[in-house]
């Protein structure tokens, strides 16, 4: 039985600790008797002090990005490390924004991800589609080559210990979610994929979740999709309140 993992994807918000806090304040009493389902929250670096807040409760942290290197001149960069002795639990390794807009590329997100295993942190690695690849038919395709390019070398041992977050770009931010279908689609695939580079146990083993759009109106028919194990969320995880609610669809 996969357990479902929902994380709060904050971005560039709420990073400042009492930010954090304040959210959190709330939303701790809001989830504290849910059972079988796995809840991050993935604050910016500035807040990530919060694992000392939640520290005793379901709640679990994850940073948003990291370097390969534990230590070093590498200016303006997080080591690994760092965030392994703060508590940190989680990584966000190939998020679209960071693939687009910071020009991270497979390779890189390989190098990070070995790292991120060797470290014990858990990564949460991102794949998807831009919109005109998926109009053009390369949905596959691109995943494929995601898949490939980033899990390349990992062992069977190493990728169990990953979830994977299928995020269809086109559906990031713009309120634009994928159909269940369409979702679980995309995530059946994943798991062939998995079930071809490593194995069948393994494909029907490891979590994947989905990310882009999800709100408490939407989530209960993308996490009922049986190849669906949660969601990444952005927007709605900044109030305590909306995530609850996308929290407590596990439970249903
Ligand atoms: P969104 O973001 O829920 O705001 O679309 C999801 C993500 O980028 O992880």
């Amino acid at each position: 039985m996969r357990i479902p993992i929902i994380g709060g994807n904050w971005k560039m918000h709420r990073g400042v600790p009492k930010d954090a806090k304040e959210m959190l304040e709330q939303l701790i009493p809001l989830v504290k008797d849910l059972k079988n389902v796995d809840i991050v929250i993935i604050p910016p670096f500035t807040a990530l002090s919060v694992v000392e807040y939640v520290k005793g409760t379901n709640i679990k942290i994850g940073a948003q990005n990291m370097y390969f290197e534990e230590k070093g001149a590498f200016t303006g960069e997080i080591s690994p490390k760092f965030l392994k002795d703060i508590g940190c639990e989680y990584v966000i390794l190939g998020h679209s924004e960071r693939r687009d807009i910071f020009k991270e590329s497979n390779e890189l997100i390989n190098k990070k991800l070995k790292k991120a295993l060797s470290i014990g942190l858990k990564p949460i690695v991102c794949i998807g589609e831009h919109l005109e690849e998926r109009e053009q038919g390369k949905t596959k395709d691109i995943i494929k080559s995601q898949f490939e390019g980033t899990f390349k070398g990992l062992s069977k041992e190493d990728i169990n210990k990953v979830v994977i977050a299928y995020e269809p770009i086109w559906a990031i931010g713009t309120g634009k979610t994928a159909t269940p279908d369409q979702a679980n689609e995309v995530h059946q695939y994943i798991r062939e994929l998995l079930s071809s580079n490593y194995d069948k146990e393994l494909s029907e083993n490891l979590r994947i979740q989905y990310g882009g759009s999800v709100n408490p109106s939407n989530a209960s028919e993308l996490f009922e999709k049986e190849n669906i194990d949660g969601g990444l969320v952005g927007g709605a995880s900044l109030e305590a309140d909306s995530f609850a609610k996308i929290i407590k669809v596990t439970q249903i």
